[in-house]
């Protein structure tokens, strides 16, 4: 595959790079973007150089697959030029997530959704994978009716930026600010822009792409994004009330039985979840499950995942095995010429 890379240069693209290497993605030919500020830069892959291009030099290369993280904007742009001439884009912004012609893709739940004639893809916001990936088994058994979630969320899910931010304020360094208030020994409730109804888009996506994922309209979610200094990965505390009751025992079950959910739950040894354990892993994991004795048929549960990697460039490189594995890749205007 000629795979492009976009937004190599950022949060999300560095871990990109890590997990195509790990995973041994199929790549005859890497093509590494990022805006007009990078371009000459060198950027290392396998421990070969690789020299930072374009934009417009890079859909002139016809790519077979162009994993974009950079941002909505660049997406909306540069998403169909890319499609145009038969890339298949996998998308990591909230550009295309909600458009109704475009599939929304956590690969564990809904990739055989995707067929030859997706070109554009959208991998779901990074709090909402790891929430999904734990309530798509426990919908499919008791029927999802509500889920109240509040996330605790790590500085790297703003990006390169943010990360600075935190640090510098942690070295006492007066430097340039990602967010509106101080982050190091802080917490803002505040993820994402505020939108006309009071929600920020972070708790507005939370809230209505599991519906989509789960092709489901009869639950609801309401969430709280928060801000946290920690770097490592999104931590949430989820609340779900089903229509039907549950087994604390069968729930354990069916979530451990899950595709890349890790069950930690063992209050006699402290064993939860935790962003400093989650870093740099895979996995989604889920612990603190316990039923809620406020209300029936209700369970309360701690979910934690990296956001870099399952929350983005993972989620993302899934879909391209299964792109691949399934022969779902097929840049036409190279066939034709
Ligand atoms: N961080 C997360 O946990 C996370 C999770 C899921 C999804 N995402 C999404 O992934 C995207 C990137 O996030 P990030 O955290 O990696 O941000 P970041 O660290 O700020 O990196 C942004 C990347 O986009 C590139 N870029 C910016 N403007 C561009 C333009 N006009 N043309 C080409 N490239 C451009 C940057 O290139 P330069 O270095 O040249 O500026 C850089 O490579 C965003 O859409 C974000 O919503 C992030």
């Amino acid at each position: 595959m000629k795979v492009a890379v976009v937004g190599a240069t950022g949060m999300v693209g560095e871990v990109m790079l890590k997990v195509l290497e790990e995973r041994n993605f199929p790549i005859s030919e890497l093509l590494l973007v990022a805006s007009e500020r990078s371009v000459g830069k060198k950027l290392t892959y396998k421990n070969e150089e690789h020299t930072v291009i374009g934009l417009a030099d890079a859909v002139a290369a016809q790519p077979d697959i162009a994993i974009f993280s950079a941002g909505g904007d660049t997406s909306l742009e540069w998403a169909p030029k890319f499609a145009e001439v038969g890339t298949t884009v996998i998308d990591n912004s909230s550009a295309w997530r909600m458009d109704p012609s475009k599939k929304l893709v956590v690969p564990e739940i809904n990739a055989s959704e995707l067929t030859a004639e997706d070109k554009i893809i959208a991998n779901p916001n990074c709090s909402t994978i790891q929430m999904v990936l734990a309530l798509d088994p426990l919908h499919k058994k008791y029927q999802m009716k509500r889920v109240v979630v509040s996330t605790y969320q790590s500085v790297s899910g703003t990006g390169v930026k943010a990360v600075e931010q935190m640090e510098n304020e942690a070295a006492g360094i007066d430097g340039e600010m990602a967010y509106p208030y101080p982050i190091n020994r802080n917490a803002l409730p505040h993820c994402d822009m505020f939108l006309e109804n009071g929600y920020t888009k972070e708790e507005m996506k939370l809230a209505r792409e599991p519906q989509k994922i789960l092709d489901d309209r009869t639950f609801s979610v309401t969430a709280t994004a928060v801000r946290i200094p920690t770097a490592g990965g999104h931590s949430e505390s989820v609340n779900v009330e089903f229509h039907n009751d549950f087994d604390l025992a069968e729930v354990r079950k069916l979530l451990s039985e899950t595709s890349g959910i890790v069950v930690q739950d063992n209050p006699e040894t402290n064993t939860y979840p935790m962003p400093v354990f989650a870093n740099g892993k895979d996995d989604v994991f889920v612990g603190r499950i316990r039923r809620d004795e406020t209300q029936p048929n209700t369970l309360n549960m701690w979910i934690v995942a990296d956001n870099l990697r399952k929350g983005a460039a993972t989620n993302a490189v899934q879909i391209a095995e299964y792109l691949v594995e399934n022969n779902l890749v097929s840049n036409t205007s190279e066939a034709i010429s």
